[in-house]
């Protein structure tokens, strides 16, 4: 289907939007389904995925969801197989957004710690991929896009966050070699790169940092915010915005590549 027969299409392209309850996901599923997406979404706490769909069908936003953890292939399947029967339609649109913070002295990480943040971050990005690509229909579509929500420290090292910046830089080998892979059908495959964000995760992040650092949180947001040129952290809906320009058919050129929304602080 051609960009021009996709606009006119009755249906919408359905939007698969993961960790969308809160922070960074939940502005991207607002604002693909502002965009006229079709969008469902996930995240591990049931109640709070009914709330953001309930909140998102109030702004009068066509948006689903189920309870789903990404970290495990059994709850992968029926993600990708309830939002295909939800709207009776494949998955166009795949947005791997569901992540954690993770880190502390390399000496001190548990197996625990790294294989969860590893899971959490990076297998979950080819689970959903690979099942998307499969069952969601993506490998046979004409159009789509996968967007990944890395970070500028999948492209620079962290301090105090082996576990985290590995998997991030990991997401953006993925996404670099299966953006050449897709080249040819239409889908492309970006990483987008956030800096310092203002959300929940953000505020945990002071929060560890303060009591390693044995200061006040307020004294981390400071020294965090003097590391960006623009002087603060971006929003949620900075980050959204580029996520949904992706989509767009303008962006068509756009494959393969990891691209910050960071005020500055990333420079590669
Ligand atoms: N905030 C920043 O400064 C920043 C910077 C760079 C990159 N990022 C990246 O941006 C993404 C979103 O971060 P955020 O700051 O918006 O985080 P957040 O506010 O903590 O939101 C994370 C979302 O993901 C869900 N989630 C977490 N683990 C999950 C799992 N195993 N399965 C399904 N859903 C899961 C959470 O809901 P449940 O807990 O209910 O599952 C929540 O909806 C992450 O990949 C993060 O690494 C953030």
């Amino acid at each position: 289907m051609t960009p021009k027969a996709r606009d006119k299409a009755p249906d919408r392209p359905v939007a698969l939007v993961t960790g969308a309850t809160s922070g960074i996901g939940l502005a991207v599923a607002r604002d693909l389904a502002t965009r006229g997406h079709r969008v469902f979404l996930c995240a591990r706490t049931e109640t709070a995925v009914k709330q953001t769909v309930a909140d998102l069908q109030a702004e009068g936003l066509t948006v689903e969801g189920t309870a789903a953890d990404v970290r495990d292939r059994t709850a992968v399947r029926a993600l990708v197989a309830a939002a295909t029967t939800t709207y009776r339609a494949p998955v166009s649109i795949l947005v791997n957004n569901a992540g954690r913070s993770g880190g502390g002295a390399t000496a001190g990480i548990t197996d625990e710690l790294w294989h969860d943040v590893i899971d959490t971050n990076l297998n979950s990005v080819f689970l959903l991929t690979r099942e998307v690509l499969n069952a969601g229909g993506l490998s046979t579509a004409p159009w789509g896009r996968i967007i990944n929500i890395a970070s500028t420290a999948g492209k620079q090292g962290v301090l105090l966050g082996a576990p985290y910046s590995a998997s991030k830089h990991a997401v953006i080998g993925f996404t670099k070699a299966l953006g050449k892979e897709l080249a040819p059908t239409g889908t492309t495959v970006n990483a987008v790169c956030p800096g310092y964000v203002e959300t929940p995760m953000a505020a945990r992040v002071r929060t560890g940092y303060a009591q390693v650092w044995d200061t006040t949180e307020e004294y981390v947001q400071e020294q965090f915010e003097a590391k960006i040129p623009l002087g603060r952290y971006s929003t949620p809906e900075e980050v959204a915005g580029l996520v949904g320009y992706l989509t767009t058919d303008l962006a068509a050129s756009i494959t393969a590549q990891a691209l910050n929304v960071c005020g500055g602080l990333g420079n590669a």
